[in-house]
């Protein structure tokens, strides 16, 4: 793969034969390191074959995950050392060398800082140590630096993972108070999420600005199999009736109806719940913002009861409870189709694609490539690690290893890449509407950037289509289309023949490798850190009585404290390591230069700026409504999206 972009890309029907020649060979010579393949964890999903060398980390990307490691061990340590005060029986000698490994890298990591304090240029720490040609100076150069802090990297992780040996470190198999799970947090701070996520706004407000902002849909009548009556709904939004809230298209519906394909597992002897619930949500008349109407904690009425919000003491725990029932609900969908499935696999088939019909002179590889930075490699290691028996997924959610896997490869599948274009999506869900639904922090922010993206891609698109004949004679563009539509599985990708739907095309790859990954990604640090809050299994059966349940009752449908330090330490991994965000293209090769070459692009009147000048401007006016919210909502302010899914 080449260093940097063409300085001069061109469209294979523009290029002489000799250069014609030329493509047909370095494409095919780039297809035997990249073909497709399948792996066991994620049945019939199309990847890359094994890992392409060319698609590992860069040491700025290990560096940046050895550091986060190096806090989570350190975390771990101190909530090691905090249940040895009230166990002295508690063995020792890990704890002790798991803090001189903590010790030892943290010192390596600062040393590759201190390297590039001397350097003025401006700019972050990492973009210094991206320009800091110093670097391969060292004795090890660059690729021997990277292979350490890889090899540092997978020490840290095999350190938390048997640190994580005896349940006894970490209290009692199930804690009866919040209290224990706060205390998880010791070096990393306490998320704000651990202190209100009982309340009721907070929960409404996850489903517009949380983990999950994409399932959210108005509905013009309640679907028979969830009964609300009239004078029910009446009784809970005051002043509002079921009828006039149809009407004026104020009511909203989550149904995890998809998740009953989930075979509930279990973890050490203990059953875990998988839930399927119904909840509803209304804006108030005049209001703006969503509250919880109902819930209904699985898909049939007749022994399912419908839950509404409650203080009454005999009502005001099962409420609790049927909200957590839909926060269970909402991490599996959450991890496995919004995350997992709808972006990181969505868009490896595009990656492979790319690699496979793109020439490495075609200005559309040009463009997209940086977007995949990354990806492979973190697919690879979810494939075997994150979603594999015993790992991650099978202890902390709540479905068998096997059903869990089939459940996200049948999302994968089923996901429509036209149909989910962001204008497309808001639409088909009845959530467009500002007026009708006034606080969706998710659909507002989501739109600046794709508008921005929209401009870039177009501009781009310009400079090497001079028209809709030129989109139609490329046929290595032919080959990419039909490939990501045939071996690439992905569904809604059809032939290409106008810039019009070309730019619609790229948009929706940059959006969706950058934006969209980035609105679901971070939010695991931010607020999925927290079990209580929102989880991937419940541990008692779906409550079947709206009266008689208790705080310790709602306490016992939540994680072992074991796992939900696990959960802790795997969430606050993925959302913690912002790599290279949007608007910055680099080489993902020592010493980093700019990505795009080509003068048309990168000159000061060109698309690449105004890109840039645009993203500004959107981070100006996310910041600024930010200022305004109740809760600013930060994943989509572009300085916080990463150009690709690279964790
Ligand atoms: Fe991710």
């Amino acid at each position: 793969m080449p260093h940097q972009a063409p300085a001069s890309p061109s469209l294979p029907q523009n290029d002489g034969a000799i250069t014609r020649a030329e493509r047909a060979i370095q494409l095919d010579l780039t297809r035997l390191g990249y073909q497709w393949g399948t792996v066991g964890s994620l049945p019939q999903v199309p990847v890359v074959k094994g890992l392409p060398g060319a698609e590992t980390p860069t040491l700025t990307w290990w560096v940046m995950l050895a550091e986060i490691l190096v806090t989570l061990l350190k975390n771990h340590i101190a909530v090691q050392l905090a249940a040895l005060e009230r166990d002295p029986t508690i063995e020792k000698a890990e704890i002790a060398v798991n803090q001189a490994l903590a010790s030892a890298i943290a010192a390596e990591v600062a040393s590759v800082k201190a390297k590039i304090t001397h350097n003025t240029s401006g700019g972050t720490i990492w973009s210094r140590l991206e320009e800091d040609a110093e670097l391969a100076l060292l004795a090890l150069g660059e690729e021997g630096l990277a292979a350490r802090f890889e090899d540092h990297s997978r020490k840290l992780c095999a350190a938390l993972e048997l640190g994580t040996a005896n349940e006894a470190d970490f209290g009692s198999a199930f804690p009866r108070s919040l209290e224990t799970y706060r205390t998880l947090f010791q070096d990393i701070p306490t998320p704000a999420i651990a202190w209100c996520f009982q309340d009721d706004t907070e929960f409404a407000r996850l489903r517009v600005a949380g983990p999950n902002p994409v399932l959210l849909s108005r509905v013009d009548a309640l679907p028979a199999k969830f009964p609300l009556d009239a004078a029910r709904y009446a009784s809970v939004v005051a002043g509002d009736s079921l009828t006039a809230a149809l009407a004026e298209k104020r009511l909203y519906l989550l149904d995890y109806e998809a998740l009953s394909v989930l075979v509930p597992g279990s973890y050490d002897g203990q059953a875990k719940y998988a839930y399927c619930p119904i909840a509803l949500f209304a804006v108030p008349p005049h209001g703006a913002s969503l509250i919880p109407v109902a819930i209904q904690c699985g898909q049939d009425p007749d022994t399912n009861p419908i839950f509404t919000p409650s203080v009454r003491p005999d009502e005001q725990w099962g409420w609790d409870i049927a909200k957590l029932t839909v926060q269970v609900a909402d991490g599996n969908w959450h991890e496995l189709f919004a995350h997992l499935a709808h972006t990181h696999l969505v868009i490896e088939a595009v990656a492979v694609s790319t690699r496979r019909h793109l020439a490495e002179l075609h200005p559309l590889w040009a463009l997209l490539v940086p977007h995949f930075e990354g990806t492979m490699f973190i697919n690879y290691e979810a494939a075997t690690s994150l979603i594999t028996e015993g790992g991650p997924i099978d202890r902390i959610f709540a479905g068998t290893i096997a059903s869990s896997q089939q459940m996200a490869a049948d999302a994968r599948f089923g996901f429509d890449f036209t149909q989910r274009m962001l204008p497309n999506d808001l639409k088909a869900r009845g959530v467009d509407s500002a007026e009708h639904l006034p606080d969706y922090p998710y659909r507002d922010d989501a739109l600046l950037v794709w508008q921005a993206i929209h401009g870039w891609v177009k501009e781009y698109v310009a400079l090497y289509y001079a028209d809709d004949a030129a989109v139609t004679g490329d046929t290595e563009l032919a080959a990419w289309a039909a490939t990501i539509a045939g071996e690439g599985q992905v569904k809604g990708f059809g032939p290409i023949t106008t810039r019009a739907a070309l730019v619609d095309c790229c948009t929706m790859i940059l959006f969706t490798a950058s934006a969209q990954h980035a609105a679901v990604n971070f939010p695991q640090a931010t607020i999925m850190e927290f079990a209580p809050a929102v989880t991937g299994a419940g541990w008692q059966a779906e409550p079947l009585e709206r009266h008689g349940h208790d705080r310790q009752e709602w306490l016992s449908y939540m994680p072992p404290a074991k796992l939900a330090l696990k959960q802790l330490e795997v969430l606050y991994l993925l959302g913690s390591l912002h790599y290279r965000p949007l608007g910055t293209y680099l080489s993902r090769d020592f010493p980093y230069p700019a990505w795009f070459t080509d003068p048309a692009v990168t000159g000061s009147e060109g698309p690449l700026v105004r890109f840039q000048a645009a993203l500004t401007q959107v981070e100006q006016r996310i910041a600024a409504r930010n200022a305004e919210r109740r809760v600013a909502y930060p994943y989509l302010l572009p300085s916080q999206i990463p150009t690709s899914i690279n964790i």
